[in-house]
């Protein structure tokens, strides 16, 4: 089954974009709301990295998201966005001096940090503009999860966070600063991750930690445990909204929260994934050697998932209904890479034809490049093209 497009209004529309189709991000929004409102301390962000089109994130602030956001340009989109400051999060293994301070400035709630030499920074630019920073710290709670290599990110290996063993040594130096607030603990194990036992995994090691550190007596107010939830590229159209109520019951039932405490999430590509298309016109059928082409406008500059995480976007012919015929996809680019699938089952294209490739809504438009030096792709919402 095919996705429904306004196809005449696309026909109007200079190729490549992206087209976010509204009904499927509020239906989304009004879903986590309803979840996660279950939970009394449950606070949800959205990860701005995802896609940071300023119409989108207009819709996702009017939900009451906060905003989980990595580097001073995205805190910028969020509050232009209306993001309230009290609701931003920011994280990040490298901030500059100047990320900090805008952080400081906008009085921002919370510095999710990841090493001791950038809370001695943070403690030294809050002390120069007589504030005190909330600071959380990024725990490494070295969990695998079962997705793509370059996206995992909880591993003991990767460069985020601290080394869990090293917490209350950090907690007591944060205690002896001035200019920072010790507020909680941050974590984040990868992205499209489709397996509840992998956040089980994260549950129970936060556990253990939050028993130590009571024994300490430390008090833990927030804990942060990222986003990561997958969705499903396969099927774009069969379950739109990926499955919030396990996700957030897992952390109900398996992390042992004290009544203090408030949870949050920081969610992306489970926000904004499936809203999303990216929309190209057949620029040449070519037929090869042993294979047939179809070439596109759109390129791995466009989106670049399938070039650098093997990503499957689903590809359809949306102006096509002849019988099937086998092509690789591929865009225009001088590179070997720059290909969207191989031996893809398509109604037959012509040139001129216009393809969906699907889920494209998270990393999709907020990792173009003008490579090539190409024009970056637009946005539409699909309320505009009524
Ligand atoms: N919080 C932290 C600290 C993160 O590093 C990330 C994503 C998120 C939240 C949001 O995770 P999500 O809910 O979207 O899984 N470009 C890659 C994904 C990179 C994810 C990076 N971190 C891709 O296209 O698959």
């Amino acid at each position: 089954m095919k996705g429904t497009f306004p196809v005449s209004k696309f026909r109007e529309l200079r190729t490549p974009f992206y087209y976010y189709d509204t009904r499927v991000l509020r239906d989304t929004l009004a879903c986590i709301r309803s979840e996660a409102g279950r939970y009394e301390n449950y606070k949800v962000h959205y990860a701005v990295k995802a896609n940071a089109n300023p119409k989108v994130l207009a819709i996702i602030r009017e939900s009451g998201l906060g905003a989980d956001c990595v580097s001073g340009g995205e805190i910028r989109a969020a509050i232009k966005a209306g993001f309230p400051t009290d609701k931003i999060v920011y994280a990040g293994v490298g901030k500059a001096d100047w990320e900090i301070n805008l952080g400081l400035d906008y009085g921002i709630f919370c510095f999710n940090v990841e090493s001791i030499p950038e809370l001695e920074v943070i403690n030294e630019l809050a002390a120069a503009r007589g504030k005190v920073a909330n600071v959380a710290f990024r725990i490494n709670p070295n969990v695998g999860a079962h997705t793509h290599a370059n996206i995992t990110t909880g591993l003991a290996e990767n460069k985020f966070g601290i080394n869990m063993d090293d917490m209350e040594r950090v907690i007591e130096i944060a205690g002896e600063m001035a200019h920072v607030r010790f507020v909680g603990l941050h974590f984040h194990i990868g992205s499209q991750i489709l397996d509840m036992g992998d956040f089980t995994a994260l549950c129970n090691r936060i556990n253990d930690l939050l028993d130590k550190l009571e024994a300490h007596h430390i008090r833990v107010e927030h804990i942060n445990v990222g986003g990561g939830l997958g969705i499903d590229y396969t099927h774009p159209n069969r379950q739109p909204i990926p499955d919030f109520r396990s996700f957030f019951a897992t952390y109900a039932n398996f992390l042992k929260l004290r009544p203090y405490q408030t949870l949050h999430f920081e969610l992306g590509r489970s926000v904004v994934a499936q809203c999303g298309s990216l929309i190209s016109r057949v620029l040449y059928v070519k037929q090869g050697a042993n294979k047939r082409f179809a070439i596109l406008d759109a390129g791995m500059t466009d989106l670049i998932r399938p070039a650098l995480y093997q990503a499957y976007h689903k590809i359809e012919n949306l102006t096509s209904e002849e019988p099937c015929e086998t092509y690789d996809v591929v865009g225009p680019i001088c590179e070997s890479s720059d290909v969207f699938g191989k031996a893809i089952d398509l109604n037959k294209a012509r040139r001129g034809d216009l393809f969906a490739l699907r889920s494209a809504g998270a990393y999709g438009e907020i990792m173009a490049s003008g490579y090539n030096c190409r024009e970056l792709p637009q946005g539409y919402l699909s309320d505009e093209l009524l």
